[in-house]
């Protein structure tokens, strides 16, 4: 089997997530941004996590078989334990879970075991302190900057106090841990969010909502650049 993997840890990385795609469409919408794109983010909605529902495990198997990209899956969902089995099965390469579900020891042991990369997210109100006891077993930090369930929301810029409190602890410990943003993140929010600390941007109608989905992502990646402190 084809082994995908994330790439190098902290290197900047541009994540469409698809769920401002036409999903009449979705292999052609994932094709047509597969040279800017490093990964793709697959957000899942239960209707209960959040109040609003899209996709699950046969979409990803589907969408497999046009992609040989790094699929970050997140499961806005209040039971992520009883589907990461079939996320990984489908052919899921990381899922990130949610700290406000709980239980997140035993979840990213569970992802662990089913060799995924482990993502933990945080809502915007959620202070640093609550993910900080699972940093060292981790290899994903989402910092959601908008309260998930809908795309095309406003970034929140007072998020990036903790997004540079988050790359703080990162560099001073030496984790391996990429920090991601998702959540309005467009041309004008990247530099601020990667200036901030963050190297995994998500962007849904950034990208996907445009006429040029490509071009989008490519002017998303530059603006994202310009952000970084040094590269
Ligand atoms: C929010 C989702 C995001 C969302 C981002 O619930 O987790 O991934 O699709 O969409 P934009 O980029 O449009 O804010
Ligand atoms: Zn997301």
């Amino acid at each position: 089997m084809l082994t995908i993997d994330a790439g190098t840890t902290g290197a900047l990385r541009v994540a469409p997530s698809i769920l401002a795609a036409d999903f009449g469409a979705l292999a052609n919408a994932v094709r047509e941004v597969d040279a800017e794109t490093d990964w793709l983010h697959v957000d899942v909605m239960d209707g209960h996590f959040v109040p609003n529902v899209s996709i699950g495990p046969p979409v990803v198997q589907s969408l497999r078989r046009y992609s040989t990209k790094f699929f970050d899956c997140h499961l806005m969902m209040s039971e992520p334990e009883r589907y990461l089995e079939a996320f990984a099965k489908a052919g899921a390469n990381g899922c990130t879970v949610h700290v406000e579900v709980g239980h997140t020891k035993e979840l990213i042991g569970q992802m662990r075991d089913l060799g995924l990369r482990v993502g933990l997210a945080a809502n915007p109100d959620a202070p640093f302190e609550a993910v900080e006891p699972f940093l060292g077993d981790i290899d994903l930090l989402l910092l959601m900057t908008v309260f998930p369930g809908f795309g095309g929301q406003s970034f929140m810029p007072e998020v990036m106090a903790k997004v540079e409190r988050a790359r703080q602890v990162i560099d001073n410990a030496g984790l391996a841990l990429d920090l991601e943003v998702d959540g309005g993140i467009d041309e004008k929010t990247a530099p601020v969010a990667t200036a901030a600390g963050a190297n995994v941007l998500v962007a849904g109608s950034a990208i996907f909502a445009r006429a040029d989905p490509l071009e989008a992502a490519t002017l998303l990646r530059r603006a994202a650049e310009r952000g970084r402190p040094c590269d």
